[in-house]
């Protein structure tokens, strides 16, 4: 199954998508992840891109593109896929398409999270995750059953995300608006959208979400 999960910043896409992929074998796709580990490596792309995340901004269209055609390619992508942070653009979801016509794979479904922007900047601000394996949590909505352990790998080392500030939250809102919201019609329009209550608790939204997925299998 090929799913993408489309929200704003915060809305929980991260966290539905390691559920989903530890529920369903599913590879959870984060362009947003895949860019921070290109800043730390300090690939070409990474260098490119460092600025524009501080800054709150989106990196170029031509650069996420490529990044997620190489990784669908993958192997363990074979089984489906979870599309996280990607398409933002309309130029990116047309891409997409193309790509999976190209590969004669098709996408599933688009599940949007659909949240309180007042709700984005406390969930922004708590956000913390794994520094070994990447488990993501929250001070006050998602901490782990260890305090200061990590639930999957047991790690004791956690880091909190360069953007993750008010000034830049607004910022990624914006862009949120601007360039990602209008997906919500070209997918309504191509009737593969399904819409979440992303407000609320986070066991909640996980059992909305298998809802939406079983009704998939069923049609
Ligand atoms: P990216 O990493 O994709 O960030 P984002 O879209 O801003 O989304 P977030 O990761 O902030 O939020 P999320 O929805 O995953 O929320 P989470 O589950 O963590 O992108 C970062 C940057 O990279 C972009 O700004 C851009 O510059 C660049 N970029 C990436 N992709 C790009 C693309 N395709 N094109 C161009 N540029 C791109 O949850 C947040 C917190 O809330 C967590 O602590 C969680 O525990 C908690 N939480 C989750 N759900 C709930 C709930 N239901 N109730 C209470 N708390 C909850």
């Amino acid at each position: 199954m090929n799913l993408i999960l489309l929200g704003p910043p915060g809305a929980g896409k991260g966290t539905q998508s390691q559920e989903l992929a530890a529920r369903r074998g599913l590879i959870q796709l984060s362009t947003g992840e895949m860019l921070r580990a290109a800043v730390k490596a300090g690939t070409e792309i990474g260098r490119k891109a460092e600025a524009v995340m501080k800054s709150g901004g989106l990196v170029s269209d031509d650069i996420v593109i490529g990044i997620i055609a190489d990784r669908i390619d993958q192997p363990d992508c074979a089984k489906g896929f979870i599309l996280d942070g990607f398409p933002r653009t309309l130029a990116q979801a047309a891409a997409l398409d193309r790509l999976l016509v190209s590969k004669t794979r098709k996408l599933d479904g688009v599940i949007e999270m659909r949240v309180d922007d007042a709700a984005l900047v406390d969930r922004i601000s708590g956000r913390s995750a794994c520094a070994k394996c990447g488990a993501g949590y929250h001070d006050s909505h998602k901490r782990p059953k260890t305090a200061g352990v990590c639930d999957v790998c047991g790690s004791t080392e956690f880091t909190r995300r360069a953007d993750d500030n008010a000034e830049t939250v607004g910022k990624r809102l914006m862009a949120y608006y601007r360039e990602t919201s209008p997906l919500i019609g070209y997918y309504f329009a191509k009737g593969v959208l399904h819409t979440v209550d992303g407000m609320a608790p986070i066991g909640e939204v996980t059992k909305q979400i298998e809802g939406v997925l079983k009704s998939l299998a069923a049609a």
